[in-house]
């Protein structure tokens, strides 16, 4: 069978390293991918937002499974018009993309369905908006209803901080028209953790549970990124939590969704908080989670291309269960200097061959490229997830850091500190 996976970062690098360990695989192609995807993958330069243009290399190529790894060509329509031009796709249509492109409609479906979730309010004027956060006081969450790559959120503190963010993402419009509506709700205490499951519109098969870390800084401390490490299993997220959120979360939304038309079928991310009064969701989103994907395709022992067809197709009742490797998969995300800020690009990266021969590791790449000379260079903020297999934390972690110092990348950085929440613990 024939392959294209859509993307470029560390997730789809992942996605496309495990498919290419599948018997069932014919040829596997990228749109439009990275440097290190082109060692697995042949690359096809269509930006993963080009829709038309990739649905019709899929069927010029009679591609027999699309695999869409960002959220943005979800939400705009891709599984909708390869489903009409009669290619297979992993990924949910428009309608069910809503969960993670509008955050008011996932409240909904979701407060509709009793899933356990902070309360809210939808918003689409500044009066309304400020009288809301002004009868529920501070701490309180002001998000913008559409996508805002991932920097619609403020978590505000005080009142000032809240009304401040209505008056940025509402009156200002910083990110567009994202802002014109927005969800306010309850501020939650506790430890996140992102959990998965594969859809198919009418039931779902749990993956595992991993966690990431956003702050930019070593102690959680800086800027929220797209994330700078994961590891998976997350200690914090026992198997009685797993059933309990297949339970009270994720069947739920799968039912709520094909009642309404609109079924769910790919991969749920599911942010949770699990606070001291058990698990709440956070938010959908309607893709992995990177870098958490990088951690779970590295504990998969299953093929993965079977599974996913069986998700788009309607099959997962009857797909054999999935395993899973015990050890513990870390991912250290090197990012280049200035991230999430601005960052230089086409500095060059030494060292990769080397990482890559540390025992346990494999150097995935996001931002990457090749220059003229046919050295790798960054090209992103994200730029690399060096993934390590360990028989404990520890040994993940040592393992990924012994790869990160054979590096001779001076223009980038990573944290010191992955999975120190599973190290204390
Ligand atoms: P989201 O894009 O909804 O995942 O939000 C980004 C981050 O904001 C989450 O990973 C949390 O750290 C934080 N966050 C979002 N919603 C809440 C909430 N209701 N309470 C506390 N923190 C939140
Ligand atoms: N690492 C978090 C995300 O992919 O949204």
């Amino acid at each position: 069978m024939k392959v294209l996976v859509v993307g470029s970062g560390g997730r789809e690098h992942a996605l496309c390293w495990k498919l290419t360990q599948s018997p069932l695989l014919g040829r596997l192609f990228c749109a439009p991918g990275n440097a290190g995807i082109t060692e697995v993958a042949d690359c096809v330069p269509i930006a993963a937002d080009d829709v038309a243009g990739l649905v019709a290399f899929a069927v010029a190529e009679k591609i027999g499974l699309v695999v869409v790894g960002p959220e943005v060509p979800l939400v705009a329509g891709l599984a909708d018009r390869c489903h009409e031009a009669g290619i297979r796709v992993f990924g949910p249509a428009a309608a069910a993309a809503a969960l993670e492109g509008s955050k008011g409609f996932m409240k909904d479906v979701v407060a509709r369905a009793g899933v356990p979730t902070a309360w809210y309010g939808r918003f689409r004027d500044v009066d309304s908006a400020k009288a809301f956060i002004r009868e529920k006081g501070a701490p309180i969450v002001v998000k913008t209803d559409g996508l805002a790559a991932g920097k619609g959120v403020v978590v505000a503190m005080t009142l000032d901080e809240a009304l401040r963010a209505v008056d940025d993402m509402m009156g200002d419009k910083v990110f567009g028209s994202a802002g014109d509506e927005l969800v306010i709700e309850e501020f939650l205490d506790g430890e996140e953790a992102s959990f998965f499951a594969l859809c198919d519109g009418t039931t779902a098969v749990p993956l595992v549970a991993a966690q990431d870390h956003k702050r930019v800084g070593d102690g959680d401390t800086g800027p929220n990124t797209g994330g700078m490490g994961a590891y998976s299993p997350a200690p914090v997220f026992t198997a009685e939590l797993e059933a309990e959120v297949l339970r009270t979360m994720v069947l739920p939304t799968v039912k709520a969704m094909a009642e309404m038309g609109r079924p769910y079928t790919g991969v749920l991310f599911a942010g949770l908080m699990i606070g001291a009064n058990g698990p709440k969701l956070l938010e959908y989103n309607v893709r992995f989670g990177d870098p958490e994907c990088q951690v779970l395709m590295a504990r998969l022992k299953s093929d993965l291309l079977p599974v996913l067809l069986a998700a788009a197709t309607g099959k997962l009742g009857t797909a054999d269960p999935l395993e899973w490797s015990d050890e513990t998969a870390l991912v250290v995300v090197m990012a280049a200097e200035g991230y999430p800020g601005t960052y230089r690009k086409n500095t060059v990266i030494g060292g990769l061959h080397a990482a890559g021969q540390v025992p346990g590791v494999t150097v995935l790449h996001a931002g990457t490229a090749r220059n003229a000379a046919g050295e790798v260079v960054a090209t992103g903020g994200r730029v690399l997830g060096i993934t390590a297999l360990g028989a404990t934390v520890a040994e993940a972690r040592d393992r990924a850091y012994t790869a990160v110092d054979r590096l001779q990348w001076p223009a980038g950085f990573c944290r010191r500190d992955i999975a120190w929440r599973a190290m204390e613990r």
